[in-house]
């Protein structure tokens, strides 16, 4: 099995000011994160907000450079790209947003901010550029008259069908999608989802798929990474993590999720307490303060992601309590 993106170590600061005549400060965003991304497949990114999903999507799309670590984008190091192959990059792996109407130009017709990547990127006529801009509507479920309306003329998950087509039409290898259903009503949600997934049967695209919520990735993920305070717990195949999580901050995000094998719902663990800053993350483990099961170790020693029963897991005391 190939794989279209490698992160290792992957780790963003960002420096805040903490008020007039006060030493800045660093945010750990990110923290550290290293996956691969299997070629086709979905790997699926949850985690409570401000966790740093979103920082780890502008270090995916080359929105941002990363503070350290390495990311490899089929195959080529990001880091190592000149500007000519940097840009070449940036069309293997597009974006998709959680609020669809701020990443359309509310002045321009849907039709020539989707023929807009061809545009820039291709040699094709003005003929063959909306030929394809009017295959990738028909695609995505929009109607041809479509092509001469603005933004503003689309629901929500209309607006959502466009910026997906955008996403596709350079028939990118990797979609970053950030909470792209998020925004919209839950009838309406899994409608974009299957879209995405027949996109994926057709297109071979590989996703990173961002959400908070675990009900909305199951279906669509293969591979799940769980993410708290800038650093990844548990990354493995989704179902084997679904139907035995051994991070206790899986088994909580997951007992908070309503409808997932309900049969084999153990008691629901609370999750005391918020997610802690990022600006003045505890010691040892992130999650100790929160954890029903953390011990001194835990409160002293940062876990190091390992593997175990086949997946990848950070905590001190995985064996113990899962036994
Ligand atoms: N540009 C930035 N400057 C300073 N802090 C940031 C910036 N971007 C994100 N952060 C902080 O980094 C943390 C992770 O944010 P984010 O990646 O948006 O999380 P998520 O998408 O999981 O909600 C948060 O504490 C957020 O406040
Ligand atoms: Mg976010």
């Amino acid at each position: 099995m190939s794989t279209v993106l490698q992160a290792r170590d992957l780790t963003r600061y960002y420096d805040v000011s903490q008020g007039f005549l006060k030493p800045s400060a660093q945010v750990k965003a990110l923290n550290g994160v290293s996956f691969e991304l299997r070629a086709g497949k979905t790997l699926a990114v949850v985690g409570e907000s401000g966790c740093g999903k979103s920082t780890l999507a502008r270090q995916l799309t080359l929105i941002e450079a990363p503070t350290s670590g390495s990311l490899l984008l089929d195959g080529q190091d990001a880091a190592l790209a000149g500007k000519v192959a940097l840009k070449a990059m940036r069309t293997k792996v597009q974006m998709v947003f959680q609020n669809p109407y701020a990443s359309l130009n509310p002045r321009q017709k849907i039709g020539s901010q989707l023929a807009e990547p061809l545009l820039i990127n291709t040699s094709l006529s003005a003929k063959e550029r909306e030929e394809k801009v009017r295959g990738m509507m028909q695609r995505v479920g929009l109607r041809p008259e479509h092509f001469f309306r603005y933004p503003h003329m689309f629901s929500g998950g209309q607006r959502q069908r466009i910026a997906i087509a955008r996403a596709m039409m350079l028939n990118p290898k990797i979609v970053v999608a950030d909470e792209p259903t998020s925004a919209l009503d839950v009838s309406i949600q899994a409608q974009v989802l299957n879209l995405f997934m027949d996109l994926q049967d057709e297109f071979k695209t590989a996703y990173v798929f961002i959400s908070h919520n675990l009900s909305v990735v199951e279906h669509v993920a293969d591979d799940l990474m769980v993410m708290y305070l800038g650093r990844a717990v548990e990354v493995g195949e989704k179902n084997r993590v679904y139907e035995r999580p051994l991070h206790p901050y899986t088994q909580a995000l997951l007992s908070a999720t309503p409808s997932i094998h309900p049969e084999q719902r153990r008691i629901k663990i609370k999750i005391e307490g918020e997610l802690p800053s990022p600006l003045k993350p505890p010691s040892g483990c992130a999650f100790h303060k929160r954890c029903p099961h953390a011990n001194q170790r835990c409160a002293e020693e940062v876990p190091e992601l390992r593997e175990l029963d086949q997946r990848m897991i950070a905590c001190h005391r995985a064996e113990e309590i899962n036994a």
